[in-house]
């Protein structure tokens, strides 16, 4: 029996030297301890050993018995260490390993633009407040003093819609809208798109941005001085302080006096080059002081308030900011193009 057992504890052991995997082990613990294991037969036989040698088999028994569970005790936590180091290598995370990068959208320059624009005009005092595209000729251009079949509406081509409707030619017509619901002191600017059946060129757009501004008070209040001053403050804030501003008399229907705005080329800095026409300006708005016929289409006394208005082209203005030499570029989306205005530093 001695021998027997014997045998039982070598082969367990070599078994289990040889398993490699937590079945393997159970298959030899289950075939040596379990409940009908080769251990279990063997104590099951005790009667045939003579009595004064009980004990000394029985502790062998209980020996080999404790030496297995302890080798399956260690083998399963190497088991378990092994397949624990594995599973870390395999699901190893490289922290050295650069990033995804996720892409992130920007604003297009004609809105960093016009958003720059805005930010200067609400810094000023400016409130900013949408009318609409779609008007009728009362808002674009009758009240702003624009008589049926004056030569002055040709200077602005129109898209004309059903039933009496119009594309807005200009932002004025929030001059219009603005003045007939509310009473100056008024110090408002009107962003947006405008209509005019013109070619895409290098310098127009059928369909382009403005910003109008206007600002009205008591009569003797605000003064051609007052847009001067806002004029030229709004745009060597935009262009910067070495922009040298001259104001041209001009005509527009709805203004009187009437100026356009110019600022020394931003390209040659005033000496003349091909992009002022050699002239060393650029012309950049239209304004003047709002004329009496206005004031009295929306039903204000010209007597009593008094006030000026301004308009300027969104991406006729950045262009001249951003360097831009082809207003196209800022219509066909090439994300070349656009990419170099990506970090928004061009404009601030
Ligand atoms: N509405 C004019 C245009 O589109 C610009 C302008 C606005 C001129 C306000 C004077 C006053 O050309």
């Amino acid at each position: 029996m001695r021998e027997q057992l014997e045998q039982i504890r070598a082969q367990a052991l070599e078994q289990l030297g040889d398993a490699a995997t937590p079945e393997q082990i159970e298959a030899v613990r289950v075939r040596v301890l379990g409940r009908s294991g080769e251990l279990t037969e063997i104590m099951r036989r005790m009667p045939e050993v003579p009595r004064e040698e009980r004990p000394a088999i029985g502790r062998l028994v209980n020996e080999i018995k404790t030496q297995i569970e302890e080798r399956i005790a260690v083998l399963s936590e190497q088991l378990k260490r092994l397949a624990m180091e594995r599973s870390l290598v395999e699901a190893r995370i490289d922290v050295t390993l650069p990033g995804l990068n996720v892409p992130r959208g920007w604003l297009h320059p004609v809105t960093q633009s016009r958003e720059r624009m805005l930010d200067i005009l609400e810094s000023m005092g400016f409130e900013v407040v949408e009318t609409p595209d779609i008007e009728d000729d009362f808002h674009n251009f009758g009240a702003l003093n624009f008589p049926p079949d004056h030569p002055a509406r040709e200077m602005q081509d129109t898209f004309f819609l059903f039933g009496g409707l119009l594309l807005r030619t200009h932002t004025s017509n929030g001059q219009i809208r603005v003045m007939e619901q509310r009473k100056p002191p008024l110090a408002i600017v009107c962003p947006g798109n405008c209509y005019r059946p013109d070619e895409l060129t290098v310098r127009s757009s059928p369909m382009f941005g403005q910003i109008e501004g206007f600002m009205i008070d008591r009569a003797g209040v605000i003064t051609m001085a007052h847009l001067k001053g806002v004029l030229t403050e709004f745009l060597r804030a935009f262009f910067g302080p070495e922009s040298a501003v001259r104001f041209r008399a001009s005509f527009f229907p709805f203004t009187e006096p009437s100026a356009e705005v110019d600022i020394s080329c931003l390209l040659c800095g005033g000496s003349g080059c091909r992009v002022c026409k050699q002239s060393g300006w650029t012309e950049i708005l239209g304004a003047g002081m709002i004329h009496p016929n206005v004031l009295r289409a929306v039903g204000y006394d010209p007597e009593e308030y008094q006030g000026f208005a301004f308009g300027m082209g969104v991406e006729r203005t950045a262009l001249l900011k951003l360097g831009v030499e082809d207003m196209r570029l800022f219509f066909e989306n090439d994300l070349r193009f656009l990419r170099q205005f990506r970090s928004g530093e061009a404009v601030s």
